[in-house]
């Protein structure tokens, strides 16, 4: 199965930082954010991997390739675990990118990439979200053998969260499996037909490239993958499963800062010691 990880957005949250470097490439614990989006991917058997990317993102392309002048410095210095890691980026998959002219919304970014999915299933991941336990593509590809229709990862979220989010309204046909019977994008606290919450992991059927081009700017004047996928239940099963972890969303400074203190207090390299400082600057204040 093919990967799709829409990477094209101008990160306007993250401003300044995002100025000149796209959003995707900002580091989480020594890493940047797509690189653990690529491992995920490869860690559930995806060798093809399609970035939509755009102006200013080629950061990301460097990235994942060889970068000759870097690696022969290394090797000069006898570093060779450093080589190892820095060449292994560029083997992790097969990475094609596609470019999204203007960012014009989430559903304009998969339907940029059409072409190269074909008329087969395929997982969307957000360029911009970490899943930390490698479970959610292949209960997402769990879920899609057994009822062949589209499934979207969904975790709980606090009700005062839900704003936030694309929330889904379904009928829970057993323990953390629902078919869906709506989805409402950034929904109001009061209009919030759940608090399961859609965070960037999905397994798509390729109806969505059918009635991509049919569906009008929405929220925001964007070109909402929500409203599209509202259009392929109409036709179309839609399954979510829920997960325990959902995932860590990076988009904006607190979420980003959250995303690393809790990584890396997860870390077998940095946790302890950083809980040592986290515990003395909270005594300090
Ligand atoms: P976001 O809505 O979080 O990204 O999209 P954004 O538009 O860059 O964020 P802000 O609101 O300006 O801060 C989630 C993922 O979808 C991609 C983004 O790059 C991100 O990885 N995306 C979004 C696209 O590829 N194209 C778009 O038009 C919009």
């Amino acid at each position: 199965m093919k990967a799709m990880v829409p990477a094209a957005g101008l990160g306007t949250r993250f401003l300044p930082a995002t100025k000149e470097q796209p959003k995707e490439m900002l580091p989480v614990v020594g890493k940047p954010v797509i690189q653990y989006v690529v491992e995920e991917a490869v860690a559930a058997g995806v060798n093809d991997i399609l970035m939509i990317t755009g102006r200013g993102k080629r950061a990301i392309e460097d990235h994942f390739d060889r970068s000759h002048e870097l690696e022969s410095l290394l090797e000069r210095a006898g570093n060779t675990e450093k080589l190892r890691e820095v060449c292994a980026i560029s083997e992790l998959a097969n990475v094609f990118y596609v470019r999204q002219g203007r960012p014009r919304g989430l559903g304009h970014a998969v339907m940029c990439g059409a072409q190269h999915m074909g008329n087969e299933p395929f997982f969307l991941m957000l360029g911009d979200v970490i899943v930390p336990n490698g479970e959610c593509l292949p209960r997402l590809k769990a879920a899609y053998e057994r009822f062949g229709a589209s499934v979207i990862a969904v975790a709980e979220v606090e009700p005062d969260q839900v704003s936030r989010f694309g929330v889904i309204a379904g009928e829970e046909i057993e323990p953390g499996l629902w078919r869906l019977t709506d989805l409402v994008e950034k929904p109001s606290v009061a209009e919030a037909p759940s608090n399961l919450a859609i965070f960037g992991r999905y397994l798509l059927t390729p109806k969505v490239f059918e009635v991509l081009p049919h569906i009008a700017p929405g929220r925001g004047g964007e070109i909402q993958l929500t409203d599209a996928l509202r259009e392929v239940l109409k036709t179309e099963d839609i399954y979510a499963i829920k997960t325990s972890t959902g995932g860590f969303d990076t988009g904006t400074i607190l979420s980003w800062l959250e995303t690393n203190i809790t990584l890396a207090l997860a870390s077998p390299e940095y946790g302890a010691a950083l809980r040592e400082s986290l515990q003395r600057l909270m005594e300090q204040r």
